[in-house]
């Protein structure tokens, strides 16, 4: 680890931890025992094994701090300030599928404001991290967003809709408008790494609707620390873990956002 911390080490020493059994898990998907929460969104016994350790080793190290974990829900704190914000397995239909993207996200926040993250894909064991100041790493290398300025030259992810999306038909056109302007627009199934990627310039930019705080809170500081941009496209503040989201290397930042929301550029 070139970036040392006491909340590094912690979450990184976690991910890898977690990941054990994750890594198994991934090896027997068809004996995992698999329930469905709805439509298009599953969950499994490897997520909710994660999940456990994850928040388990958490509350020893820091028994006062809040926890957001996915299927877990919200655990409050003694201490209202700090919280970690846990996706078990971010790229779970991936994982089901047998397809090696997807990652462990932990993010972890002091007055609302996120301050490290990490971001584990046990599969290429590709470690991704960052921490407020420090900047961000891949492993034992830094990391840095592309240098991209042309949008029609990007290479841009997305995510979504979800089967059960009410704004398929927006989410879509939007798909299309930025589609028909720029080099090319993948969908790789994992918004934290999704995210990362951005941050490691494999991708120039990212967007997706109807995310959940847990998908991108580690995301987010990774991405910001390696240089990119990020904010957040018509958030609605009365459902503050609920996000739509716009990252990019911040070059192609505001040409992006003007393809999203408004009109083909000619
Ligand atoms: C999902 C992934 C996916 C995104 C979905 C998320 P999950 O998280 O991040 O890329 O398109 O919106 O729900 O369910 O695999 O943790
Ligand atoms: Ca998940
Ligand atoms: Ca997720």
């Amino acid at each position: 680890m070139r970036l040392s911390s006491p909340k590094i080490n912690l979450i990184t020493k976690l991910c890898m931890k977690a990941s054990r059994s994750l890594i198994r898990d991934f090896g027997e998907i068809e004996n995992l025992q698999v329930s469905s929460k709805g439509p298009g969104d599953f969950v499994s016994s490897a997520d909710k094994r994660t999940e456990k350790i994850l928040i388990d080793e958490l509350q020893k190290a820091h028994p006062d701090h809040g926890i957001v974990s996915e299927e877990y829900g919200i655990i409050n704190g003694s201490n209202i300030s700090n919280r970690w914000i846990i996706d078990p397995i971010d790229g779970t239909m991936n994982f089901l599928n047998g397809i090696p993207q997807f990652a462990i996200s932990i993010g972890y926040e002091e007055n609302s404001e996120i301050k490290c993250g990490v971001i584990f894909n046990p599969i290429s064991n590709e470690m991704f991290y960052a921490e407020k100041g420090c900047g961000a790493y891949l492993n034992n290398s830094r990391i840095r967003v592309s240098n991209k300025k042309k949008i029609k030259d990007a290479l841009i992810v997305t995510g979504g809709p979800k089967y059960s999306s009410k704004i398929k038909d927006k989410i879509f056109s939007e798909y299309i408008r930025v589609s028909k302007n720029v080099s090319n627009v993948r969908k790789l199934g994992s918004a934290a790494l999704d995210l990362a990627f951005v941050a490691a310039g494999r991708f120039d930019a990212y967007w997706q609707r109807e995310l959940n705080y847990w998908d991108i809170a580690a995301g987010v500081i990774i991405l910001r620390e390696s240089g990119g941009f990020v904010d957040f496209i018509e958030d609605d503040k009365n459902f503050p873990l609920k996000k739509n989201i716009l990252a990019s290397n911040s070059n192609i930042h505001e040409e992006l956002r003007e393809l999203i929301t408004k009109k083909d550029i000619e």
